[in-house]
């Protein structure tokens, strides 16, 4: 039995793939290295003594990802990560982000009732909910009244599985919202690094800290939260990770279609997170109040009791724990950078 892992040389794919390594799964990756780097196999051999057969295959490649499957014949299940993620690069280019993930998304389903692949775990995201009418959000709360292209993308792919499972009953479908990823493998040899000036919190933190950028700007101090500052639940990227191993574990159960949110079940702000990583790792982070940004809403955080009872999962790194790890990997990368 093996995995197939879509964008797993990517920030939650490579932690993820660890994971599935750390559990005598077989994984089989593909990725077309749109924004991830070939050396990224030698990081996850590094960490866990294998080379995973890796093949350079972009999803919208038909043929290609055909050859996937008809190579790997003991393939069972597919954790799709493949996809375009940048907000606001998305309102620009809508085409690309509709075309690259609803596209790779159909292909994978045509090609795994082709080939009588049943299970799929699919990175969804807490953008589907919108702007929540409260907090914390249930995975039966309403979704729906997204910002920009890439959270509609989200929306469409849910959608496009419930009518993909209504007939084809076989199949096994873990729809997976994630709230806000942070952090790194406690190694440091892997995490988050983006390219040009980063869009996320936790990245910019890291890139003034390190000095590539001067200060941070929070964008609004006032939001009705408790410090006016917006309001996210920050998962630490390894127990993100941990989710899906516990995911397949659910689909390999015949569940049919399953969602959860994979959150820690906690609000924070900008300004507890600035905090938090200045206390942690004894670094000052200079900051400027800046005006809100669009799109951006107050307060996001998830209830995730479902995914503790139905998956036994649970976060257990804090937000201290993954402040630490980001900075660890920051380091490391931009060392690694200088050296080049
Ligand atoms: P990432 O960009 O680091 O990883 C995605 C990987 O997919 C990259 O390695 C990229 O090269 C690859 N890829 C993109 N298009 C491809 C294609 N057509 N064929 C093959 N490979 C392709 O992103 P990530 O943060 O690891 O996110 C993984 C998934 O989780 C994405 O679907 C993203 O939308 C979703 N998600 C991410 C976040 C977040 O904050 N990071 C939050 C919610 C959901
Ligand atoms: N923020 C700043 N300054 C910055 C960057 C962010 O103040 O330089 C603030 C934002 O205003 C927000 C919070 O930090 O209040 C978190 O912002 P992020 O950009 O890190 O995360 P978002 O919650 O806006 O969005 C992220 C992903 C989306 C995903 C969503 C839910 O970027 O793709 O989480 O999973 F859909």
């Amino acid at each position: 039995m093996s995995i197939l892992v879509t964008g797993g040389l990517g920030y939650i794919g490579s932690h993820t793939i660890i994971e599935l390594i750390n559990q005598n799964e077989e994984v089989v990756c593909i990725d077309n290295l749109s924004n991830s780097k070939i050396t990224m196999l030698d990081q996850i051999e590094k960490i866990t003594g294998k080379r995973i057969t890796f093949y350079q295959v972009d999803c919208l490649d038909k043929d290609a990802l055909e050859n996937v499957f008809k190579k790997h014949d003991d393939i069972d299940t597919i954790i799709h990560f493949a996809g375009s993620k940048a907000v606001g690069e998305s309102v620009v280019k809508p085409l690309l982000y509709y075309e690259n993930n609803l596209m790779s998304t159909i292909n994978l389903l045509n090609l795994m009732i082709k080939y009588h692949v049943n299970n799929f775990v699919f990175s969804s995201s807490a953008t589907v909910y919108g702007n929540p009418e409260r907090v914390p959000l249930f995975e039966t709360d309403k979704i729906g009244g997204t910002t920009n292209p890439y959270g509609t993308t989200k929306l469409i792919i849910e959608g496009i599985l419930q009518d993909v499972y209504k007939v084809h009953k076989e199949l096994n479908i873990a729809i997976l919202r994630y709230f806000n990823p942070i952090g790194a493998h406690e190694s440091g040899l892997i995490g988050e690094a983006p390219n040009g000036i980063p869009n996320n919190l936790m990245p910019y933190i890291t890139q003034v800290a390190i000095g590539i950028r001067e200060k941070l700007s929070v964008f609004g101090d006032d939001y009705p939260t408790p410090d006016g500052t917006g309001v996210r639940d920050y998962i630490h990227v390894v127990d993100l990770a941990k989710g899906h191993v516990a995911a397949i574990s659910k689909l390999r159960t015949n569940s049919g279609l399953v969602i959860y949110n994979l959150g820690t079940g906690k609000g924070t702000s900008v300004l507890e997170l600035v905090h938090a990583f200045e206390e942690a790792n004894g670094v000052k982070i200079p900051y400027v109040i800046a005006p809100r940004r669009a799109g951006d809403i107050a307060e996001c955080y998830a209830n995730c009791d479902k995914a503790k009872k139905e998956l036994n999962w649970v976060a257990t790194h804090s937000i201290v724990d993954a402040c630490r790890d980001s900075w660890r990997f920051q380091q490391y990368f931009t060392k690694m950078e200088s050296e080049k």
